[in-house]
């Protein structure tokens, strides 16, 4: 199946750009000893990335009482956690703008963002040592599916609609259809754009949790946070009605979750679920701020 992705991928002369700044970005966040100054030094030496940094630190979600006009202040303003997080969501959209998809690309990354604030919440309950990286893994898990979705157009459309309605995953649905998925896909591009093996094992590993390597407690945090996310409603919290059980990767997240966290958590995965419905709204609320300053322009 990965020789298909492979295969996929080489058949697309331009692929999607995401450039090099956000690569050296996301090695220097999984690096505990970087220098901050680093990061205030490659967001100087682009003038774009520079323009949108104090755009957003001036906009309703950061501002103070006065105008921020340096990025210096900026970082110091709202901190680097949230400066690299910014740099590498918008990055994320931005890499896919503009392209045709077969399912509407805003619900998509409304659905990205959600698993991310999801993931960090989950991280948070169960003490992961990097909140923020699971933030970003759970933004980029099916960045697979944009890929596929765009130059795959009509037939993955023609998938999606026969699955409509259905229990039926876009996983599953996609190995029948086209003999690979979005995972071995993501896969393909995150190692195209020189992801750190955590992250790349995660969008491979996000519908096969038992598979992963690197970080099996990243792994099973997004597994977990996309199941959530699929199955319930953001606005109410409250489980939606054609959720399927969770399945035998979520099944082995939710062990990998209780055998890995450094806080007991005692209870089943149906009352870990209902911990989290009741503070879903408030998140997805927030991601809905935040997604509206990022994808404007
Ligand atoms: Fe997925
Ligand atoms: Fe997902």
């Amino acid at each position: 199946m990965m020789i298909t992705a492979r295969k996929l991928m080489r058949d697309v002369s331009e692929l999607p750009a995401i450039p090099g700044i956000v690569s050296q970005v996301i090695a220097l966040l999984d690096n505990p000893d970087s220098n901050p100054d680093k990061i205030a030094d490659l967001i100087l030496s682009d003038q774009v990335l520079a323009a949108r940094v104090i755009r957003v630190v001036n906009s309703p979600i950061y501002r103070g009482t006065s105008e921020i006009t340096s990025v210096k202040r900026a970082l110091m303003h709202i901190g680097f956690k949230a400066i690299r997080e910014m740099i590498l969501t918008k990055y994320f959209v931005d890499a896919f703008k503009g392209r045709e998809q077969p399912f509407d690309i805003k619900t998509f990354w409304l659905h990205s963002f959600n698993v991310g604030a999801v993931a960090r919440r989950i991280a948070g309950m169960v003490g992961y040592r990097d909140l923020e990286k699971a933030y970003l893994a759970g933004i980029i898990h099916d960045i697979g599916k944009v890929f596929m979705g765009h130059y795959l157009r009509k037939e993955y459309g023609e998938m999606l609609a026969g699955i409509d309605g259905t229990q039926y995953r876009a996983y599953e649905a996609e190995q029948e259809f086209f003999g690979t998925s979005h995972s071995e896909v993501g896969l393909c591009l995150a190692q195209r754009w020189n992801f750190p093996p955590d992250y790349c094992d995660t969008i491979s590993y996000h519908h096969t949790s038992e598979r992963a390597i690197a970080d099996p407690l990243l792994t099973a945090i997004v597994s977990l946070s996309d199941y959530f996310c699929l199955t319930h409603d953001p606005v109410s919290g409250e489980p939606l009605e054609l959720s399927g059980p969770p399945d035998r990767s979520e099944e082995n997240a939710w062990l990998v979750l209780k055998q890995l966290s450094s806080r007991p958590l005692d209870r089943d995965i149906l009352s870990f679920f209902a911990a989290l419905s009741g503070d879903y709204a408030e998140i997805a609320g927030e991601v809905q701020v935040l997604f509206r300053v990022l994808t404007r322009d």
